[in-house]
């Protein structure tokens, strides 16, 4: 393996648009059984040519927080790191930081004692700002060529860790910035579109619709990307019920594929690939560097939000109005709403529900029966609706500016059949999570995907018969490594289980699940996983993308310092 890592000897990465490598490296032929590790050969020597620091992948962010380091540890720097640290951008607006801890290995954490040595472990080791599909074809090359591992990464939101990875060479999408409104004609479709560049943002997609009076679906979350994971995973939010998925949406992607060829596909071009990007996970097919997608006219909207809580009253009769509150939320997907909402072992709380082309007259009507019950129950609580003359208002209003979610998680698509027949059950079974340990959420999002006429791509099926995703949340400890082990395999052996049993022939949204999911492949990608796995094969058949429980990703098996080595008992397709 060592004779296949001549190289990493000097990488030279330049700032936007001239991205370009100096070498003095060996070309690679074969397949070779590990990808390169930039301690391979000896020496290592990096020459960073640019603006500043801010490009150096390098480096961990929290650097500035440890002795033994990068950077001179600096105090100031790091309280202010500390501080920021919640926030998406702290870790968007690097090239390497990524927002769930437990894929960083704590390996340079801002929480941990500065005396401790910060390494880059999981983190990628270079980054390519990547501003057009040129830059884009050039590292794929490069790393090809030279045997590394490339990473695709857009603002590090993926709670899979499919946007890091040791020893990786970063292809970062975050500043392919170009949005257009277009009137969009094909065979399939005729209307408006939105053509956003790879590293757009909810919020900047939502504000260029919204300037055209129009809407897009996008997240709950206003930072997380557009094209990358968020659309080809699914991508839900609060238009799901009116219009359906991200993933439903797209008209075309721009890729460039693991040859470095750059295409189009579309229904009628490249048709299996359309398929595969719209719902069949990110990371692993080819590098999209556009999007464009359908957009609808701007409509009026009720959003309102309710809080109750178990302060004073028995804890039966508290969850008796969760499970009322679940009881309604089939009707709220009926009217072409959507809602967010979170119970811990005291509250529940809706941040928000959302009613796009709905009236809080409607709304109050649905809520009624539970605000009846709350009151007659002397169960504390807030409610509040109000009538938005669009939805951009009712969204920039009422949802929350979203922080990272620094949680080790499980998830679980729950079909609207068992809400209707298994209430109890289902609602004992969130009981008795929150109930479990402290720090334990449920949050979930509700949503029917399948409410209005859905195209046929690769979302995973149990999507369409799912009223409500949740995921199951426990605090993440920045100071103690084996608690969080302990803790994701508590979710994974005793929390999910009986929620999966509770829910058979479903999955869980590859977006939002335990990192350790078993039996993943059905999970989350269903029936579609051998044809999906087929259409990897055809466009990567040398298996140059991984990403973590990506199709296709059992071609590898991460070895010691994250190494990425051929599976051995896998064979190539
Ligand atoms: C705080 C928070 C809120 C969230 N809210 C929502 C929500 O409301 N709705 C929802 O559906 N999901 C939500 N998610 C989950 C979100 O969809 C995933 O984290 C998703 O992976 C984010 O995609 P990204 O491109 O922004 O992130 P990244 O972490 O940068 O990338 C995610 C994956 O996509 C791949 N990828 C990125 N860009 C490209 C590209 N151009 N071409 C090919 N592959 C690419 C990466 O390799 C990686 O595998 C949320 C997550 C967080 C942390
Ligand atoms: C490696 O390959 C590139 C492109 O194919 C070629 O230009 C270069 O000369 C090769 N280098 C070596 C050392 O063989
Ligand atoms: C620490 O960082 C602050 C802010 O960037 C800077 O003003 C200060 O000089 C630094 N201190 C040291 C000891 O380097
Ligand atoms: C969000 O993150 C910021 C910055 O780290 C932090 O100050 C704040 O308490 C967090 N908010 C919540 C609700 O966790
Ligand atoms: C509900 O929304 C209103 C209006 O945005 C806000 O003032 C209030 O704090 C929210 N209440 C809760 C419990 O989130
Ligand atoms: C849940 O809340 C109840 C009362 O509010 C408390 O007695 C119990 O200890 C809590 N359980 C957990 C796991 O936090
Ligand atoms: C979604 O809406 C359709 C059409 O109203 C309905 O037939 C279906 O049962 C709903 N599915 C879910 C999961 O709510």
């Amino acid at each position: 393996m060592a004779n296949d890592c001549l190289v990493w000897k000097r990488l030279c990465l330049l700032p936007i648009a001239t991205v370009a490598f100096s070498l003095s490296i060996e070309n690679h032929t074969a397949s070779p059984a590990c990808r390169c590790m930039p301690q391979d050969p000896a020496g290592l020597e990096i020459i960073y040519g640019g603006d500043s620091t801010k490009r150096w992948a390098g480096i961990p962010i929290a650097s500035v927080c440890h002795i033994d380091s990068f950077t001179t540890y600096n105090e100031s720097q790091c309280a202010q790191l500390q501080s920021n640290w919640g926030f998406p951008a702290t870790h968007y607006e690097s090239p390497s930081s990524v927002m769930a801890p437990i894929f960083t290995d704590l390996s340079c954490n801002p929480f941990s004692l500065k005396t401790l040595p910060c390494t880059v472990g999981n983190y990628v080791r270079y980054t390519v700002d990547a501003i057009t599909a040129a830059h884009v074809q050039k590292t794929i090359h490069f790393a090809a060529r030279h045997n590394i591992r490339p990473v695709i990464r857009n603002t590090g939101h993926d709670l899979l860790g499919k946007s890091t990875g040791a020893g990786g060479l970063a292809i970062w999408m975050h500043n392919m910035k170009d949005i257009s409104i277009m009137d969009y004609s094909s065979p399939h479709y005729s209307g408006t579109a939105i053509k956003v560049g790879a590293g757009v943002q909810s919020f900047e997609g939502n504000d260029a619709a919204h300037k055209a009076g129009l809407v897009i679906v996008s997240g709950s979350c206003r930072t997380v990307g557009l094209a990358g994971g968020y659309s080809q995973g699914g991508g839900h939010g609060q238009l799901v019920s009116h219009v359906g998925l991200a993933a439903d949406q797209v008209l075309e992607w721009e890729i460039v594929l693991a040859n470095g060829e750059l295409v189009t596909a579309s229904p009628t071009d490249y048709p299996d690939l359309y398929w595969a990007l719209a719902g069949g996970g990110g990371g692993t097919y080819g590098v999209v560097v556009s999007m464009t997608s359908k957009t609808y006219p701007e409509l009026p909207t009720a959003s309102g939000n309710l809080s109750f809580s178990d302060r004073g009253v028995p804890r039966d009769t508290f969850f008796s109005a969760v499970e009322m509150f679940v009881s309604i939320l089939p009707s709220i997907g009926d009217a072409g709403g959507a809602g967010v909402w979170w119970l811990t072992n005291t509250t529940l709380a809706t941040t928000p529900t959302t009613i796009p082309g709905g009236t809080s007259t409607l709304f109050d009507s649905l809520f009624s029966p539970l605000i009846a019950f709350l009151q007659q129950n002397d169960i504390q609580h807030t409610y509040y609706v109000d009538d938005f003359p669009t939805y951009y208002d009712a969204f920039q209003t009422m949802s929350p500016l979203d922080n990272i979610t620094d949680q080790l998680l499980g998830g679980r698509l729950i079909p609207r059949s068992v809400v209707e027949q298994n209430l109890a059950d289902l609602t004992t079974t969130f009981r008795k999570i929150v109930e479990r340990n402290t720090g334990l959420v449920i949050s979930g999002i509700t949503v029917n995907s399948s409410r209005v006429a859905y195209p046929d791509n690769s979302v995973n099926p149990a999507w369409r018969d799912t009223l409500m995703d949740v995921v199951v949340g426990a605090t993440f400890d920045y100071t103690d490594w084996d608690g969080n082990i302990a803790i994701q395999q508590l979710i994974t052996d005793i929390l999910m289980p009986p929620l999966e049993k509770l829910t058979p022939g479903s999955g869980a949204y590859l977006n939002e699940a335990d990192p350790n999911q078993r039996d993943w492949q059905q999970a989350f990608y269903g029936d579609n996983y051998d044809d999906l796995l087929g259409i990897k094969r055809k466009y990567d058949p040398d298996s140059r993308f991984y990403a973590s429980k990506a199709v296709g990703s059992e071609a590898w098996t991460v070895t010691e310092n994250g190494r990425l080595c051929r599976s051995q008992s896998y064979q190539r397709g």
